[in-house]
């Protein structure tokens, strides 16, 4: 499987050009990844060049203008286009990102468009997410109570027990921290990851669940939790501006906590 490695400067030469229709004005080239498990050729890039009059605003307008009239082997996940299903996420002019909130005018020059970088590539911009999932199942994120729930009503919370999963419940899992994140790339098989951890946390702090300790023992670990060295990437890219890094240190600091 070909694995997408480098987030900047990785423009690979020898792909193909479709040139604007002629008359075309406002033309904006994409520079796109691709990559054929069954064509057995390497991976190359292919210049698109788009009539920005005749195409949405964002990067993913881009994409599914080039799939529907261009190439329709362009192959890449997309499904609710307003930043809620996390599927799009990519690497756009060298940073992870949503292409359906990544507006193109945001772009100087040419539009480079990569898989997420580091993971195994199924197919042109599509990564194999599986090693993210196991890793996200691991941490077990769903309600652990002991405690039935009161007859015919929902497990209550106060507003201000509430208030403290702000910042995680708005987690879309679209992995665009954990493949910004070295230590992420270097040890992803052994370190849980800026999403997965955030994901931890965010059931950690829920006042209903009652697996904190059972939680805490399963990160206490020196690679599951302990490789974050707080290089911050992973806050600094996410597109729906929360703070995996943050939520990382509080996990730390219940671990100082409970063994103090
Ligand atoms: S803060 Fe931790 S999880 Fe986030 S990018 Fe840095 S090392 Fe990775
Ligand atoms: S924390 Fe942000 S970047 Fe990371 S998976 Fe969640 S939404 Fe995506
Ligand atoms: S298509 Fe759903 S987040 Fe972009």
């Amino acid at each position: 499987m070909a694995t997408f490695t480098l987030p900047k400067n990785s423009t690979i030469q020898g792909g193909k050009t479709f040139k604007a229709e002629p008359g075309a004005t406002n033309v904006k080239a994409f520079k796109i990844y691709r990559w054929d498990p069954d064509d057995g050729a390497n991976p190359r890039t292919d210049t698109f060049e788009l009539d920005l009059d005749k195409c949405g605003p964002m990067v993913l307008d881009a994409l599914i203008k080039i799939k529907n009239e261009v190439d329709s082997t362009l192959t890449f996940r997309r499904s609710c286009r307003e930043g809620i299903c996390g599927s799009c996420s990519m690497n756009i002019d060298g940073l992870n990102t949503l292409a359906c909130l990544k507006p193109i005018d945001e772009v100087k020059g040419d539009v480079r468009i990569n898989p997420l970088p580091h993971l195994p590539v199924v197919k042109d911009l599509v990564p194999d997410l599986t090693q993210l999932y196991a890793q996200y199942r691991s941490v077990e994120p769903w309600l652990k109570s002991a405690t039935p729930p009161p007859p015919d009503e929902e497990r209550r919370q106060s507003k201000e027990e509430r208030a403290k999963m702000d910042g995680m419940w708005e987690c879309i899992l679209c992995f665009c921290c954990s493949t910004a994140c070295p230590s992420y790339w270097w040890n992803g098989d052994r370190f849980l990851g800026p999403a997965i951890l955030l994901a931890a946390y965010r059931w950690i702090s829920d006042s209903r669940d009652e697996a904190t300790g059972e939680r805490l023992d399963n990160l206490e670990d020196p690679f599951r939790l302990y490789r974050c060295h707080t290089i911050m990437n992973c806050t600094r890219t996410c597109p729906k501006g929360l703070n995996p890094a943050e939520a990382i240190g509080k996990i730390k600091q219940l671990m100082v906590e409970r063994q103090g």
